[in-house]
């Protein structure tokens, strides 16, 4: 048995939010591991952290018109927090821009140098003469050679996966300014991969066939091709410089620097005892990534691990496959995604239904679809109807029959000690699972510890029971509620925020997965918290606003939120009613406050038709100066009333949201005032 667990997770690149592919893909399956085995009380270290070097964030910062600096500040402050507020257990979410990382990045390189480990190569590559700079990775886009995509980038096309050389490219083009580069000389230094296929081949063709099906066939893949020298530096202004004289205007490559970050936050989190993690070899190390990630860590980062020399190298990479949405390819450009800080937002208090729904589907082994439909069955007829189904049971009815104090054992029955014996028997199973890495498998399991959990109280019906024996009642309910304190450990690691609630409901705190399969959980006598619902039913109405905004967000590029409160629809109304309303387009000529009022102002508007006077409750969200000038709806065939002691003739439109927040309805584009809305 290994000393000690570090638990690395890839780091997400800091120019975009966090989308559930990165969390069903990498972060699930790492928190839930990483969770375990601190229940088991193993010495565990998880590491995460934000990539902020490499070409799409300066093309990104470029678009903006902001420096690098503020994409990946930006960026970065809103994955840590909604990583957090998710639940996921980092012990250090850091970043590669700090000072610490740089540094260690720095001496890296600078050993592989001294120790002649690189080969120094001068070659053409294309360069932008307008822009004054090499065009490295995506600054350069043009056609796949393999698959004839015309925006295939220099390192990688998107749409077929292959990775890509930019000299690969048919007509490359600048994407800085479309124009066609021109080639220069420039020299780099290269890791000689070819030097490592010997030891890679030993390495895990050998004696690491017990990984994924999916990540040791990858690699087979690359290593039968046989390795190739890579370029281990760029000429770029963002990242780490190379630190040799005469390397100005050169970094190093991102996928060099990025996995070194995994050693630098280590660093950064434990100063004195870092070291251990990292060298010494009762460590395990496991590096949770997506199957997009396999080469560079299964292949290149040991090959650099190697090649330094002092490091441990990784026992595992459970990398996933990925997971689509809605049946298409999940998309940051595109818009197509659901992203974890909006999800937070639009449903709170749902974490756990997500961490659900994502390891029940997660793409262990081959790539797989989130639907909202499957989501919503899923915590319906899963979490509600199975888990909280069960615990809810075995709570209410020891408050109806013993006022919420656990009763006391009493004889077992064959089927009581059948029943027991199987607990133990799931844990093993849960174990097994989780250490293989099949968290769905694992999940499923845990789930069946539920299910029996319902059997149990199927077949032993205490209510009817109750009537005749109270005795038999004490132990049956003893039993389920010592079976709901066994779900709140194994489901733990899974469920997070649910497990504490229901440990709040059955009033106790510190748990140990080595109390897990055993009936003394919970003593006779002891006083439970009153009890509440673990998982509410989700009805049509949040779904459907779910998949509205998904259809809304990716026609338009923009993203909205869904508020969760938003009002129920209303009755459906006849062509005919709507057709009675005459809105049209006005000008705001003239505002004033309405005396001795906080939410009135009088408007005098010019309709196309006439100029007239519309009393409105708009004070609260505009002053006078905000609104004269500006084209707004009016409502103009409504019957005239006395507002004030004013004759308003009209009525403004605005728009409302369950916060109470107001504001006014306003066109596209100008339009001649008396333009019918209809
Ligand atoms: N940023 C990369 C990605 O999102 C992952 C980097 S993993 C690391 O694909 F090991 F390099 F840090
Ligand atoms: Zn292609």
């Amino acid at each position: 048995m290994y000393k000690r667990y570090l638990i690395t997770s890839a780091l997400p690149y800091a120019n975009g939010p966090v989308h559930i592919g990165h969390l069903a893909g990498v972060y699930i399956p790492a928190d839930i591991y990483a969770r375990y085995l601190r229940l088991r009380g193993r010495d565990v270290v998880f590491i995460g952290g934000s990539d902020e070097h490499g070409v799409p964030i300066t093309i990104k910062a470029r678009h903006l018109g902001v420096s690098p600096q503020d994409v990946v500040d930006k960026y970065h402050n809103l994955i840590k927090d909604s990583f957090e507020r998710f639940g996921i257990t980092f012990d250090i979410y850091s970043r590669t821009t700090s000072r610490i990382h740089h540094e260690t990045a720095s001496e890296f390189f600078r050993k592989l140098y001294n120790d002649g480990k690189f080969i120094e190569q001068t070659s053409e590559q294309f360069y932008d003469e307008g822009a004054g700079q090499f065009l490295a990775d995506r600054y350069i886009i043009g056609t796949c050679p393999k698959c004839g995509f015309e925006k295939a980038y220099g390192d990688q096309c998107e749409s077929c996966g292959s990775t890509l050389s930019p000299n690969e490219l048919i007509n490359p083009k600048s994407a800085i300014s479309g124009s066609i580069p021109v080639m220069r000389q420039t020299s780099h230094w290269y890791l000689p991969l070819d030097q490592y296929q010997d030891f890679l081949e030993d390495w895990i063709l050998n004696n690491h066939k017990e990984w994924k099906t999916n990540v040791y066939g990858q690699c087979k893949s690359w290593l039968d091709q046989g390795l190739q020298p890579r370029a281990v530096s760029r000429d770029l202004a963002w990242g780490v410089p190379i630190p040799v004289e005469g390397a100005e205007g050169k970094v190093l490559y991102v996928w060099f620097d990025a996995p070194i970050g995994y050693i630098s936050n280590t660093k950064e989190l434990l100063p004195d005892t870092w070291e251990m993690y990292w060298k010494d070899a009762e460590t395990k190390l496991v590096h949770f990534i997506g199957k997009d990630n396999i080469v560079f860590h299964c292949i290149v980062f040991p090959s650099m691990l190697k090649a330094h020399g002092d490091f441990i190298l990784p026992d595992n990479v459970p990398a996933n496959e990925f997971l689509n949405l809605e049946n298409d390819k999940i998309s940051t450009s595109g818009n197509w995604a659901i992203w974890l800080h909006e999800y937070l937002d639009e449903l709170p208090g749902k974490e756990d239904v997500l961490r659900y729904v994502l390891c029940a589907n997660a793409p262990e082994t081959k790539d797989n679809d989130f639907t909202w439909k499957d989501f919503q069955t899923r915590n319906n007829s899963e979490l509600v109807a199975v888990l909280g189904n069960f615990v809810n049971r075995a709570l209410i009815l020891t408050q109806k029959y013993f006022d919420g104090k656990v009763p006391e054992i009493n004889d077992l029955t064959n089927y009581d000690k059948e029943m027991i014996a199987e607990i133990p028997v799931i844990r093993q199973e849960v174990e097994n699972s989780i250490e293989t890495f099949k968290f769905r498998e694992a999940l499923k399991k845990a789930m069946d510890l539920a299910r029996l959990g319902n059997k149990y109280l199927a077949d032993t019906e205490p209510w009817k029971t109750a009537k005749t024996d109270m005795n038999r009642v004490e132990t049956i309910l003893n039993i389920a509620l010592q079976i709901s304190a066994n779900l709140s450990i194994i489901f733990d690691p899974f469920l997070p925020f649910s497990m504490k609630k229901l440990r709040r409901m059955l009033n106790i705190d510190a748990i140990e997965w080595d109390k897990l399969g055993t009936l003394s959980l919970l003593s006779g006598g002891h006083q439970l918290a009153v009890p509440e619902l673990l998982f509410d039913k989700i009805e049509d109405d949040i779904i459907d606003a779910q998949i509205n905004k998904l259809q809304v967000t990716k026609k338009s590029n923009i993203s909205v939120v869904v508020h969760p409160e938003s009002a129920p629809p209303k009755e459906t109304v006849l062509y005919d009613d709507f057709e009675k309303m005459d809105i049209r387009i006005v000008t705001v000529i003239n505002t004033e406050r309405v005396p001795k009022t906080d939410k009135l102002l009088k408007l005098t508007v010019d309709t196309g038709i006439d100029t007239r006077t519309v009393v409105s409750g708009i004070a609260e969200f505009y002053k006078p100066e905000d609104i004269t000038g500006k084209q707004v709806c009016l409502l103009v065939n409504l019957a005239p009333r006395k507002i004030k002691g004013i004759e308003s003739q009209g009525m403004i439109l605005m728009a409302k949201d369950a916060s109470g927040k107001m504001c006014l309805m306003q066109p596209s584009e100008i339009i001649n005032n008396g333009a019918e809305i209809g």
